[in-house]
């Protein structure tokens, strides 16, 4: 192998399916899969990682300089502060309160250019295969194409693909919003329970809870439910199905490879329950499936007509607007108002693509990660709405991020000379500020993103009030993110006659970094551009660190490991005995099993 060179991959190596050491050590093996000739690329051994990379050094130097400044300072320049403001599709974005001047933001600027960032973008686009290790493409942008537009992954235009699933939904979802399609006894099918976990679950579920309060998902939900059924834990399952009529209930088994343990269980859980119920006859009417494994949804036994499909270039976690989301969504508001959804975040993939990098909206936000995370050292991020339907923003995000990004090794398989990923968790405002903004204060230096809605779903105004309630939470959306900017140092604090003693307790250093994003209003259209955006600034995150953001090996051992004690547990409940060190669990799972 050459020795390293200064060049960064610009596009992703195929690598074999199998453990990549396989390959490397015998370059004959038929796994060794490798196409260097066809790849403007060095094969992994010659690419040096960013972080090798003078771009990369400059701003590790550069944080010195950035040390030597306060928020507070960096606040009083209108000049910086308008040029890290952005506004783009409607989204306005204030980057005003990052550690970082106009110098971070060309510094950042060029390591984006050595990342090979625009060209990582048009792979990705283009449907080139930049899932190496799974040798796929990751083009949720696909998803929520527009009719008119063509897409080609493998020389095929998916586009079309992509339509004819959706208007199977349309059709099936307005058949059962009519009353077309009945329960087996004849009733309509007003519930829907959605069964699904991780990718299958969080998303649908953040699209569901930004939007049943708004006024026309609200109108068209009217009289319907719609619940997700996620957890194995037989309290999820009773929850899932309290108080459900089984003859107006229609469920949808939601799972891309369609083995996931937990969902199959559940959804083996459920037939029973409609079975014992209404007979044999129900799982025809009263379940549908969404998988990539149609194979397998057919083995189950729910008619293949009754499945909706999509495809392996749809990551799990970025398959909310396949019909992982779209199913059960549009059975809960309608086709055309999940239609808007689509839109929202096709308008954003347009943007992603289109736009140059420095009013590129995910990509200032992904950098802006990159900088907290990889050169001023916090690893955290929090993402704070201030807007209650927005409340399951955080955990989705948190599967987004931390599945894609929460990586060793990068994308040729060499160990990250850095720490990737973010540890990202968050909470609505103003709750959090009652529960952990103490630590985000004083505590640990914890990036924020604030998100914020200029016109509510709700208007409340009570009388003899100075504010609305939206106002109020609004007053607090603004507050927050200079609290944590500025500082009150003891002089002011002695100055306000605070006590000796309870200085350093009121003493806040400030200078703690947030991100102010505001829209317009929490509507089916910003709902998917706001999922949009931080999908695309996943990808950003991933493509500068060198890493592949779309596969997620880290989940496979438990898997392996839940199936052994899976396994013991049936053997000795069968054969009514203890499990023993000889079943091949150390001391403390054994105890902890027999307990
Ligand atoms: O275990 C992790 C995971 O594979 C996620 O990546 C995925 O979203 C989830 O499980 C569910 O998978 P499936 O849709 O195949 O049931």
């Amino acid at each position: 192998p050459s020795p390293r060179t200064t060049r960064v991959a610009t596009r992703v190596a195929r690598v074999p399916t199998e453990p990549r050491v396989d390959a490397e050590k015998d370059l004959t093996s038929p796994l060794h899969t490798f196409e260097a000739s066809t790849l403007d690329m060095p094969t992994g051994r010659d690419v040096e990682s960013i972080s090798d990379t003078e771009e990369w050094k400059a701003l590790q130097e550069h944080v010195k300089e950035i040390n030597t400044t306060h928020l507070r300072d960096l606040l009083r320049d209108e000049g910086r502060c308008m040029n890290l403001i952005k506004e783009s599709e409607g989204i306005y974005c204030d980057l005003s309160r990052q550690r970082i001047t106009n110098k971070t933001s060309e510094l950042l600027m060029k390591l984006a250019n050595k990342a090979n960032l625009k060209d990582k973008i048009e792979a990705m686009f283009s449907g080139e295969h930049i899932n190496s290790t799974e040798d796929r493409a990751a083009l949720h942008v696909a998803t929520r194409a527009r009719r008119d537009q063509s897409i080609v992954v493998d020389g095929r235009d998916v586009v079309p693909d992509v339509w004819e699933v959706l208007d199977k939904i349309k059709d099936f979802s307005n058949k059962v919003r009519s009353g077309e399609w009945k329960g087996v006894t004849g009733k309509p099918l007003k519930n829907v329970v959605a069964i699904g976990i991780g990718g299958s679950f969080l998303g649908p579920l953040f699209v569901h809870t930004a939007l049943r309060t708004e006024p026309i998902a609200a109108m068209e939900s009217e009289g319907r439910t719609l619940r997700f059924l996620a957890n194995v834990d037989p309290i999820d399952v009773a929850r899932a199905l309290k108080d459900m009529n089984p003859e107006e209930t229609l469920v949808v088994v939601v799972s891309k490879t369609f083995t996931t343990a937990e969902t199959m269980l559940n959804a083996r859980t459920v037939r029973k329950w409609l079975i014992a119920q209404l007979g044999p006859d129900a799982v025809a009417k009263h379940m549908v499936a969404v998988s990539t494994n149609l194979k397998l949804v057919k083995e189950f036994g729910i008619d293949p007509e009754n499945a909706f499909g999509f495809w392996d270039w749809v990551g799990g976690r970025y398959s909310v607007c396949s019909a992982v989301g779209m199913l059960p969504l549009a059975l809960e508001y309608g086709f055309d108002l999940m239609e808007e959804f689509l839109l929202g975040a096709n308008s954003i993939d347009d943007h992603f693509r289109l736009m140059p990098l420095e009013d590129n909206l995910p990509v200032l936000l992904g950098l802006m990660s990159v900088w907290n995370v990889s050169f001023l050292g916090y690893p955290a991020r929090a993402i704070l709405p201030y807007c209650q339907a927005l409340s399951k923003l955080a955990p989705h995000i948190q599967q987004v991020s931390m599945e894609s990004n929460g990586k060793g090794v990068d994308i040729n398989g060499h160990p990250l000379p850095f720490e990737s990923g973010e540890i990202d968790s968050g909470e609505p405002g103003t709750n959090g500020q009652h529960s952990f903004y103490q630590l985000i204060h004083q505590g640990r230096v914890v990036p924020c993103d604030f998100i914020g809605i200029v016109r509510s779903q709700q208007s409340v105004y009570l009388k003899g009030e100075i504010v609305s309630n939206h106002d109020e939470l609004m007053s607090n959306f603004f507050a927050q993110a200079d609290a944590l900017a500025y500082d009150k140092p003891p002089e002011q604090l002695r100055s306000e006659n605070v006590p000796d003693f309870l200085i350093p307790h009121k003493t806040f250093t400030g200078n703690r970094p947030s991100i102010s994003i505001m829209l317009p209003a929490c509507t089916a259209r910003t709902v998917g551009q706001i999922l949009a955006l931080y999908e695309h600034r996943v990808a950003v995150q991933g493509f500068i660190w060198g890493i592949n953001s779309f596969d997620q090996w880290g989940v496979e051992l438990g898997k392996v490991l839940a199936s052994k004690v899976r396994t013991t547990m049936h053997q000795s409940r069968t054969k009514s005995r203890t499990v023993s060190i000889t079943d091949g669990f150390n001391y403390s799972t054994t105890r902890m099993m027999n307990k």
